[in-house]
């Protein structure tokens, strides 16, 4: 068991987004890193609102496709596992009530909306592709980044899902592994309304599984290692809006349900090396009109 150590590090986001030296070695020895006021307010707002508008466009009645951690209902759903290159909606598993109606209003049934936001939507690129986070990526070794995936998580009022613990390497795989995630709050993220949580120090442990891998036409979980995480060392990551945090892939992380009445609101990037190689049974592809980029 790797040294779980007794804090997250957490800075004030550095002046163009070049990460310092001591932000570095925190990041390797931790395995993330928080990073305060890195993206303007108004910028997060704006996300908000253009995700706001794309929600207006979908119909909770015609695509009623539940995404939830602890069900595991999108291994055989095709309009997840076709959302790799897309811009889709999932619901939360709670969304409906027993007569079939949406619980509330419809921007607060939806667990998230992915996966190719960046790529397709332009108010979505341009928020994904900044100076700041090009900068910071270099910073981390990418000379050749991918933005592989973009998700926006509602995280909605009293019936937000948790998600469990898991490393987001065993869903995006590359061989040698190279995923990183970027978390924007878009809105405060609190104990209340199911904040992230990391236990630092973790992403030293082995990589747990392949998560949807593509197999026969099949979406299958394959088991690589089952050492229990040490989740009793979680530590919360209560962030402001406007705080990114950056992770390792292998770190193990998770989020309690939202019981509150706020919503929490968030935004994340999964960036590859494109050097690396990138498994044709990861459920996550894209197709040949929409290649890999990265911050330009
Ligand atoms: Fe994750």
């Amino acid at each position: 068991m790797p040294e779980i150590l007794e804090a997250i590090p957490a800075y004030k986001a550095p002046p163009g987004g070049r990460l310092s030296d001591a932000m570095l070695a925190d990041y390797q020895a931790a395995g993330v890193l928080v990073l305060e006021d890195f993206v303007p307010v108004e910028a997060c707002e704006r996300l908000r609102e253009r995700a706001l508008e794309l929600v207006d466009e979908f119909d909770p009645q015609t695509v009623r496709h539940v995404f939830s951690t602890t069900k595991q209902t999108q291994l055989d759903d095709r309009y997840f596992h076709e959302s790799g290159d897309k811009i889709r909606f999932f619901l939360e598993d709670d969304a409906f009530d027993d007569s079939g109606r949406l619980r509330q209003a419809k921007e607060h049934c939806l667990n998230k909306m992915g996966h190719a936001m960046h790529d397709l939507d332009p108010v979505f690129d341009a928020f994904s592709r900044t100076p700041e986070l090009a900068a910071a990526v270099n910073r981390l070794g990418y000379e050749e980044p991918g933005i592989i995936q973009s998700m926006y998580i509602f995280k909605p009022p009293h019936i937000g899902g948790e998600v469990i613990c898991h490393q987001d390497s065993t869903f995006i795989y590359t061989d040698p592994e190279s995923c990183v995630g970027f978390w924007f709050a878009l809105e405060d993220a609190t104990l209340e309304n199911g904040c992230m949580h990391f236990i630092p120090g973790a992403h030293k442990m082995p990589l747990k599984q392949r998560n949807y891998r593509r197999e026969d036409g099949t979406f299958t979980i394959e088991t690589i290692d089952d050492t229990p995480w040490p989740e009793d060392r979680k530590l919360a990551a209560e962030a402001k809006a406007g705080t990114l945090v950056i992770f390792d892939g292998r770190m193990p992380h998770l989020s309690g349900a939202n019981h509150s009445d706020k919503s929490r609101h968030a935004y994340t990037l999964h960036v590859i090396d494109r050097r690396c190689h990138y498994p044709a049974d990861n459920w996550l592809q894209r197709g040949p009109d929409m290649p890999l980029r990265g911050f330009i």
